[in-house]
């Protein structure tokens, strides 16, 4: 039996391109069932279908960004556990990954035409952030689920009354996304300076002006 070889840095970096594609085309495919499941598809107007899959290109674009933060900050990562920590996480994010662009196909709709550049930008942030060392990369895991727990429940309160299969995706999201956090903080995140938590939210708020759109 011959032993594995090492990956050379060009093998590391067709992983991370062929990773980055898999998210970025939206083929992700979930482990866990739709949490949508045989919820009837309500019947909503053009405008209500309009609006609802502006928001849920929204939060395919988040969990794009997700990925790419948490695959970014996994490739700087000095601890093993740390790292595996991560890849866990973005693991994760592939089954509301692939439910978000369930349901943009449902609406008749598609993932943002910006998404590579949404990777693009969100890896090297990841980067930065892992650089910086263990408990930075933690405390943006925690800073992140947090952003994005609190925008599920702007969603959830923005999404048409009839949209219930929407709603079921972003509601079972956002226990996941809280538990993201919950572990990272019992594995040693440190809180990270209001000034960079404040230049995450405003990154992400373009992000979401955005995605709504194109
Ligand atoms: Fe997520
Ligand atoms: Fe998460």
């Amino acid at each position: 039996m011959t032993s594995p070889r090492a990956l050379t840095p060009l093998d590391r970096l067709l992983v991370e391109a062929q990773r980055a594609l898999g998210t970025t085309l939206g083929v992700a495919r979930a482990e866990r069932p739709n949490p949508a499941g045989r919820l009837r598809d309500p019947a909503l107007d053009a405008e209500d279908v309009r609006h609802a899959a502006g928001l849920m290109r929204v939060n395919h674009t988040g969990e794009v960004c997700a990925q790419a933060l948490y695959v970014g900050q996994a490739a700087v990562a000095r601890d093993d556990a740390t790292r595996a920590q991560l890849l866990a996480a973005a693991q994760e994010e592939t089954d509301h990954l692939a439910w978000c662009a369930d349901r943009l196909r449902e609406l008749d709709s598609r993932p943002s035409l910006l998404n590579p550049l949404w990777y693009a930008g969100s890896y090297a942030i990841g980067v930065a952030a892992g650089l910086r060392g263990d408990g930075w990369n933690l405390g943006f895991v925690v800073e992140t689920e947090r952003q994005v727990e609190a925008h599920l429940d702007e969603h959830l309160a923005s999404l048409p009354a009839g949209d219930a299969r929407s709603r079921a995706i972003l509601g079972t999201m956002k226990v996941d996304e809280a538990r993201h956090a919950d572990h990272a903080v019992a594995a040693g995140a440190r809180l990270l300076p209001r000034p960079v938590a404040a230049a995450m939210a405003m990154a992400s708020k373009v992000m979401k002006t955005v995605a709504y759109r194109i």
